[in-house]
């Protein structure tokens, strides 16, 4: 997709669509009462039957009259004091998918009414609106199928159009730029997040890490099981045995080994990647449970975001650690009541074998502060508790120290994600105790949302955050804003967070 800025009048734009945002309720004066006039009275029209609503995310395709489009698209934004910056990559990809089945090649969108609503002004609009126009035109239909009726229309030319820019010209083309990438980064998560079980094993998805580890000089070492029984990674292990697809542990580098960012951190981002989650010997009940090929989530975003931060700042320190295994009942698997050595050398008794997230990141983590890591974020579909506590538009988070925390919630303030923060309470600490070993994976389902936590809080020494998005990964259904599946969440926050230490 060619990319364009336009410093002018949205009706003096050639394109096929022209996307034009309603910021509260339709007001016809300015720029939007000119629009309305040398549409002929389209927009108006459409207002007083109804049809033209300030509602978020609502959609009109009128006629353009006299403007050089073939269409007219209006986007609700809603009330503009609560726009923010995930509003704004929504409305961008909610105008998208309205198009779905159309045909369209060349969209402009006019970004001037939200331009004051959003910090950092026309240039931060750019890049979040072209974030929204490509992952919005992502339909994960199409990643088996040649044909899918009414996917979103790939675009050869997307047009920002700006009058009154307060910004260059090339300084919004570098934003959408960059917006692109974003979101093409995102997409490029949800496509291997999206693709079932038996396409992706973990050997797979090592291989698709390799791929993209050799498009973008960084560096790789995959760790099999032989080597990683010689390190002692028991609990990864343990995770893995159980498939006769056998697991592999992936990491990926960009900068020198240890090497310090510009922030002094040598940060590592843990992403965990159960291909299938049937919960093991404590298998799941059968209903949804082909959800559990989303289990891998984590690894695809820690994956997607070491290429992003590769293609717009490289060399730029980061380490990604993802431990991908397949979770299966069998004559191997682990057994409820299993003791295993950690990579530290803790004893785990796996009591649940169904809470193997934590098993598989506690043993990545460890790994990453070998390599050298000063900071660790791991992303993970840890728990049910999460989506149930939070839904699936908020993403759990933890973190220590504080400070740390809080770098990691400016980096998903700038990426547009929202995340809440739960209580890491050492009170529950005693609750994980084990007879046999150090400690036990999985207890009673009081408090066991920050249970996941405190347990993964035992494989890290470092300054350390958590995202737990088992509630956010994925769509049950259609949005206005994003096809069914995977989401992209968090790949947007790792990248911020990589990019805040880029020379
Ligand atoms: N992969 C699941 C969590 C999950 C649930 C992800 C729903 C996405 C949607 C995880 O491995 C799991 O099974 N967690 C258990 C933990 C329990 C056994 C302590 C859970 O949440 O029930
Ligand atoms: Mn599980
Ligand atoms: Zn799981």
């Amino acid at each position: 997709m060619q990319l364009r800025v336009v410093i002018d009048r949205p009706w003096e734009v050639k394109a096929d669509v022209l996307v034009v945002p309603i910021v509260g309720r339709p007001r016809f004066e300015g720029p939007l009462d000119e629009l309305d006039r040398r549409s002929g009275g389209e927009l108006r029209g459409l207002a007083t039957f109804g049809e033209l609503k300030e509602k978020r995310y609502t959609t009109t395709l009128g006629a353009a009259g006299y403007i050089p489009v073939t269409r007219l698209l209006t986007v609700g934004a809603g009330d503009g004091a609560t726009l923010d910056r995930e509003t704004v990559v929504r409305l961008a990809a909610a105008a998208i998918r309205r198009l779905g089945g159309r045909k369209a090649k060349h969209l402009a969108i006019w970004i001037d009414p939200l331009v004051a609503h959003v910090d950092g002004g026309a240039a931060a609009v750019a890049e979040l609106v072209t974030r929204g126009i490509v992952e919005g035109g992502y339909d994960p239909r199409t990643i088996y199928r040649e044909t899918v009726e009414s996917a979103p229309p790939v675009l050869s030319k997307l047009t920002i159009v700006a009058a009154e820019a307060g910004a260059t010209k090339s300084e919004l083309a570098r934003a959408a730029e960059r917006g692109q990438i974003l979101g093409e980064g995102a997409n490029l998560t949800r496509t291997l997040a999206n693709r079932s079980a038996n396409d992706i094993s973990p050997a797979v998805l090592a291989d698709e890490a390799r791929a993209i580890a050799e498009q973008h000089g960084l560096a790789i070492d995959v760790i099999e099981p032989e080597r990683a029984r010689e390190l002692g990674m028991g609990m990864f292990l343990a995770v893995g045995q159980g498939s006769s697809n056998p697991p592999r542990m992936i990491v990926l580098r960009s900068g020198g080994e240890g090497e310090r960012d510009t922030l002094d951190r040598h940060l590592a981002i843990v992403g965990k990647g159960v291909c299938f989650d049937s919960g093991g010997i404590s298998i799941k009940p059968s209903e949804r449970m082909e959800e559990m090929k989303m289990d891998k989530t984590g690894a695809c975003t820690v994956i997607a975001a070491m290429a992003t931060v590769s293609r717009l700042a490289p060399g730029t320190p980061l380490l990604a650690v993802a431990p991908a295994v397949e979770n299966m009942p069998g004559p191997h698997s682990t057994r409820p009541g299993d003791l295993v050595r950690a990579l530290n050398g803790k004893w785990v008794d796996i009591t649940n074998t169904d809470a193997e997230g934590r098993l598989i990141l506690g043993d990545a983590m460890t790994w990453a502060e070998r390599l050298g890591a000063t900071h660790v974020v791991d992303v993970a579909t840890l728990t049910g508790a999460v989506g149930r506590a939070l839904g699936h538009l908020v993403s759990g988070a933890f973190g220590r120290p504080q400070s740390f925390y809080d770098q990691v919630m400016g980096a998903a303030t700038r990426a547009g994600e929202r995340y809440w923060q739960l209580p890491l309470v050492d009170d529950y600490v005693p609750d994980m105790a084990s007879w046999y070993g150090d400690l036990q994976n999985s207890g009673t389902a009081e408090g066991s949302l920050v249970k996941s936590a405190l347990f993964l809080r035992e494989f890290v020494t470092k300054p350390w955050v958590h995202l737990d998005i088992a509630g956010t990964a994925y769509y049950r259904k259609t949005m206005p804003f994003a096809a069914r599946g995977a989401t992209g969440v968090s790949h947007a926050t790792l990248v911020e967070l990589a990019l805040a230490g880029a020379r």
